[in-house]
Order: C-alpha cells, then structure tokens, then sequence
C-alpha cells in the first residue's frame, strides 16, 4: 500500500477539453484536482430522434461549439491565456470525427501558448473522476468503471499503474441500460430513464438471473437483455416501472458484487465509481452501503462528474504530464484505445 503525494511542482492551471462522443466539453483543473470550471454541451437534443449518437452530426456540432465551450469555461474559472500551463485532451477511445476536434483544438492552443500539450485515455479520465476534489488517496483503489461503451474492474493501484481485472464480454452495463429502455419506449438516453422508471416499480416483481455473478470479474449483459424483452413478449401487460425496476436491480446486483470482491481482493482502501452509469441512484446507493459494510471508502463522483466530461480529461493530464511529460504533438486520435497500463 502507498501513500501518492502530488507531484512537488508549482500550482498548476491545466485546461482540459472532451469530444470523444456527444459532448462538448472544456474544464479548468488546479494541480490535478481543484475543479475551477467545467463546461459540458451535450448533443443529446441532436441524436434522440435517431435512439442513438449519429458519429457525423457528433463531429459537425463538436467543431461548431468547442471554440465557445474552452471561452466559457476559461471565464468561469476567472483564468486569461497566460494563466494556463498545459492544455489536455482525450485521444481516444471515441468516434474518430469527434475526437479529432478535440485533439486538433487543444494541440493548436498549446502551440500557440507555447505549453504543453497532454493525450489522454478517455478511460483514464473516467478513473480519476472519483480523485476530483478529494485530497491525497492511498491506494489501491478497486474502481468500476461503467458507461455507455466500457464495463470494467481495474485495480487502481497508483497513478498511471492500472490492471483490468475484468471487462464485459458484449454489451457495455451503459449499452443494456439503452438498449432495454428504448425497447420499453422509455427513450434516450436510456440510463436516466431506467433510473426514474424504477423509481416508481417493483424491484422484486420480476427474478432476472444475474449474470456470472460467480464467474470471476468478467460481466455478461446481453443475455438479460434478451430475458427483459422476452418477458415482456410473454407478459404484454406487465407494469414497465416493475421491468425496470427489476432489470436495474439485477445489473446493480452483479455490479456490486463484483466490484465487492475485487475490492477485497486487492487489499483496496476505497472503492471508486466513474463513467455514466456510475450516476445511477441504486448503484450509488448500493455501493455506498457495501463499502460501509465492508470497512472501507466509497469515493462517488458527483453525477455531473461520472458522465462524460473536461475535468476528469485536465485531471488525468495533469498526472500523466507529471510522469512523463508532454505528449508529441504529431499524436493521432484512437478509436479503440485502451486503458494505458
Ligand atoms: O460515460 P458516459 O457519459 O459516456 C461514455 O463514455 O459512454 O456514459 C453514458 C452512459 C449511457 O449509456 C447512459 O444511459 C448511462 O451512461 N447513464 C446511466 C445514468 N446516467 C447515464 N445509466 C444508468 N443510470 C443513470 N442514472
Ligand atoms: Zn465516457
């Protein structure tokens, strides 16, 4: 176990900007973890007509809004252009039309600000989210990542050392949590409207299997996907609160067992959430009064920071810049990056 300080350098002022998918965001982030600002335009308006983000339209508004987005959250944050050391972007993973905003736009100011410039892993921005606003973490951290294209249990165990101890073998948590809703004409995007839907139902009205809930740290959702749309073929008048209701439960189940027993296994002094889901109310919940149970931390992102945004991307830069310094700005953006390990 070890104590990670902050790197013994001078206050610095990191601009962080997003476009990996369907928002358009820019944040200003004080020595990795100071949130000063943080700006996020969704898109969501833009894709609900087509149940799902459309990548050309993502890349059309991204060029349209980016150069309002970095003003805005710069005025926010009561910075001027020579207050800013380092300007970070995601590189990928992402749709590729998207992401070259992003990546044009922060490289082009860095140059012209003669700073450095920072690539980021959209996946690592989602791990630091639960750092933001926290003080010094002791690490490991067992941290679950869950959004709209990862499912993952990563075993955080300093800055920049991270192992995947288990992913989703097809659907992402985030994808089922769509896929079901817009199958119960629920909407887009789907995570919210579950959420609210089984506010109102019955968790227990229906038994979904939780998928391999003893099968090591790997996740499975397609299978209930298919079990929610096949009970609804067989029981047209159920109640959609109850589906919902019931469906959410058995995500949150097998999310929380998992990350349960990796956090165990690790020795982990916190377990961490990021990425969209991780804004879900049962989930959150849930895993608050497991890490109770189990002695140790829960660090929660607030919800604004769980979905996609800049703060996370200024954060995640501000640490990378301190181990390895900046990134060559002949860097591509890359749709199936990894998580860098
Ligand atoms: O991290 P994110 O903003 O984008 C990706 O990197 O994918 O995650 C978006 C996903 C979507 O699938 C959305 O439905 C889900 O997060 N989501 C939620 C909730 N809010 C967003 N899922 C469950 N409950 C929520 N409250
Ligand atoms: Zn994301």
């Amino acid at each position: 176990m070890s104590v990670e300080t902050a790197p013994d350098a001078p206050a610095s002022v990191v601009l962080g900007i997003e476009t990996s998918c369907d928002e358009t965001a820019a944040a200003v982030v004080i020595d990795g973890r100071l949130v000063r600002s943080n700006v996020v335009s969704s898109q969501v308006d833009l894709h609900a007509r087509y149940g799902g983000v459309v990548p050309e339209i993502a890349g059309r508004a991204h060029e349209r809004k980016i150069t309002g987005i970095v003003a805005e959250a710069m005025v926010e944050a009561g910075v001027k252009r020579h207050d800013i050391d380092a300007v970070a972007a995601t590189i990928g993973p992402g749709l590729i039309g998207a992401l070259l905003v992003g990546v044009s736009a922060a490289k082009a100011l860095a140059l012209v600000w003669d700073v450095p410039f920072v690539g980021v892993s959209h996946l690592e921005a989602h791990l630091y989210a639960s750092l933001l606003d926290e003080g010094e973490v002791e690490f490991p951290l067992a941290t679950l990542l869950v959004s709209g294209g990862h499912t993952m249990l990563v075993a955080f165990r300093g800055h920049g050392e991270y192992e995947v101890m288990g992913s989703t073998l097809d659907d992402a948590a985030g994808e089922a949590f769509d896929k079901v809703a817009r199958y119960l004409g629920l909407g887009y995007p789907g995570g919210p409207a579950i959420d609210a839907a089984a506010m109102e139902g019955d968790p227990e009205a229906i038994h979904f299997t939780r998928p391999m809930l003893d099968d090591g740290y790997d996740f499975s959702f397609s299978g209930l996907k298919t079990a929610v749309i096949n009970h609804v073929r067989a029981h047209p008048d159920v109640a959609t609160q109850d589906v919902a209701a019931s469906f959410q439960a058995a995500v949150v189940d097998t999310l929380v067992h998992k990350a349960r027993k990796a956090a165990a296994e690790i020795g982990a002094t916190a377990v961490c959430l990021g990425g969209g889901v991780a804004a879900n109310s049962l989930l959150r919940e849930r895993m608050l009064d497991a890490a109770e149970a189990d002695g140790i931390q829960a660090l929660l992102p607030s919800r604004s920071m769980c979905t996609d945004n800049a703060a996370m991307v200024a954060a995640a830069g501000w640490w990378r810049l301190a181990r390895e310094g900046p990134t060559p700005l002949d860097v591509g953006a890359y749709p199936s990056m990894g998580l860098p390990c």
